[in-house]
């Protein structure tokens, strides 16, 4: 944050008061409101946190003007073409890219805490069987905090780091294990001699009965999933992150509340929702239909996977995203594929009405990613715990960012009250 002498004067009341405005490295000024109320007796009303900057922050910058994303400054795009996950996280935990020998030494530690505690199969078992995998993630990541007890400590710098490597190395475990337990077939153990995105495909597809070879081709492109996801600034679900630690939560619980926020479909639900809305509109003719509701005021319907609270010119993730289901589904030789199509020409249509212009609706991370997972072979229920695992590192990286910053306090937002003013109880036989 640099104090750039620039300040901001507010009357309110009659009253004249002088706020510090501080610029960031990029991106809009910041107003400093934070004795606002003690000087000026006025809370700042922003349901949605539309003009509020939550917190400060280096470790992902978004321009949604000129749909950027940039993770440590370095771009998504270069990153989804030229790193792979693993050196993301190490980028988004440490700031740096690595060195060979630093890289190579994170990936044996994440790669060697992919296990779970054996009890922790009993309690899968506790959930019924056609639940939900969110559901089963929700609950599993949140009782973490019951197995791992030496890294709840947040004061404790070493428990933070192994919690954080905890969390990334046995989340794809816990995701391929909800699968797993949600189709009623055996729970397949982590290998150590596979890289991250293969060793989660193997978890997801393999059965104990053959043997299982991972497709390179698969696992490059969910390796690239991966990335696309990995962290995303203060979203619903990482701000819910920071919001649940900054009571002094275990790192476990607070990733749980993440999960959880995340799987709305407003957030890391919409890739569901947008599969699932594909397949109802089933045919290109049927798409103006859906047009037409989603421009409707009446109708509920929202186009999935369609606009974004801050990318407001194109969501530099869908690019690469919308590349690679096409290489994806070439490369299996899916060709003509009917939700591609469909998708396809719902983005063209909707991109050509007044409607989605004025509004600046575009395609966003979700519109794409559905149909190459579901061409990998995942049911679309597993949409939302793929994201989960994903952004469980730009989770991690926000909260421990959070817990070293010396500013850290409890996150207790005000309201404006419109209820009633004191009144006297009345007894039940009075009312
Ligand atoms: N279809 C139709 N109209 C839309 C859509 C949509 N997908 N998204 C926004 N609008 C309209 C909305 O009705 C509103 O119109 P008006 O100004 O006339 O009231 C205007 O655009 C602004 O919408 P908003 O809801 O005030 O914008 P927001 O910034 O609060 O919401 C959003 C952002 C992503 C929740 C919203 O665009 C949405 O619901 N999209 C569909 C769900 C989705 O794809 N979510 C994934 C987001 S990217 C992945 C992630 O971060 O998890």
């Amino acid at each position: 944050m640099t104090d750039s002498n620039k300040s901001a004067t507010l009357t309110v009341h009659g009253e004249t008061y002088e706020l510090p405005v501080y610029s960031p490295t990029t991106g809009p000024d910041v107003i400093d409101i934070r004795k606002l109320y003690s000087d000026a007796g006025v809370f700042t009303y922003d349901p949605g946190f539309t003009s509020t900057a939550s917190c400060d922050s280096t470790i992902t910058y978004i321009d949604g003007e000129k749909g950027e994303l940039l993770h440590r400054g370095y771009p998504i795009d270069q990153l989804a073409g030229k790193s792979h996950f693993l050196e993301v996280c190490y980028l988004l935990l440490y700031g740096e890219l690595p060195q060979a020998k630093d890289l190579e030494q994170f990936e044996t530690t994440i790669t060697r805490h992919t296990m779970l505690h054996e009890q922790m199969q009993y309690f899968y078992r506790g959930f019924r069987r056609d639940a939900h995998p969110m559901a089963i993630m929700v609950g599993v990541v949140g009782a973490m905090s019951a197995f791992y007890h030496d890294s709840t400590d947040v004061s404790d710098p070493h428990q933070r780091e192994v919690a954080s490597h905890r969390l990334i190395a046995k989340m794809p475990t816990i995701a391929a294990w909800a699968y797993k337990y949600h189709i009623g077939q055996p729970f397949v153990y982590p290998r150590n001699d596979l890289d991250y995105a293969s060793n989660f495909l193997r978890m997801c597809f393999a059965v104990p009965a053959e043997e299982y070879e991972v497709n390179p081709i698969l696992s490059r492109a969910m390796d690239r999933i991966l990335t696309l996801h990995a962290d995303h600034e203060q979203n619903a679900s990482t701000s819910t992150v920071r919001l649940a630690s900054s009571s002094g939560a275990n790192p476990f619980a607070c990733i749980a509340a993440g999960v959880a926020c995340l799987w709305g479909p407003a957030h890391g639900g919409a890739n569901q929702a947008c599969l699932e809305m594909l397949e109802e509109i089933g045919s290109v003719d049927r798409i103006p239909e859906y047009i037409d509701r989603a421009k409707d005021k009446s109708d509920p319907f929202r186009l999935m996977g369609f606009g974004h609270r801050v990318y407001k010119n194109f969501d530099p993730r869908a690019t690469v995203m919308k590349q690679s289901a096409d290489e994806v589904l070439d490369l299996l030789g899916v060709e003509n594929n009917p939700k591609l199509q469909v998708a396809k020409a719902l983005e063209k249509q909707a991109l050509e009405d007044p409607y989605f212009a004025e509004k600046k609706l575009f395609p966003n991370v979700d519109f794409y990613s559905g149909i190459i997972l579901e061409a990998m072979g995942f049911p679309t229920s597993m949409f939302t715990p793929i994201f989960a695992l994903s952004r469980t590192v730009g989770w991690v990286s926000q909260w421990k960012e959070m817990i070293a910053d010396p500013q850290n306090k409890i996150g207790r937002p005000r309201q404006l009250y419109l209820g009633e003013t004191t009144r006297d109880y009345v007894d039940i036989e009075n009312r």
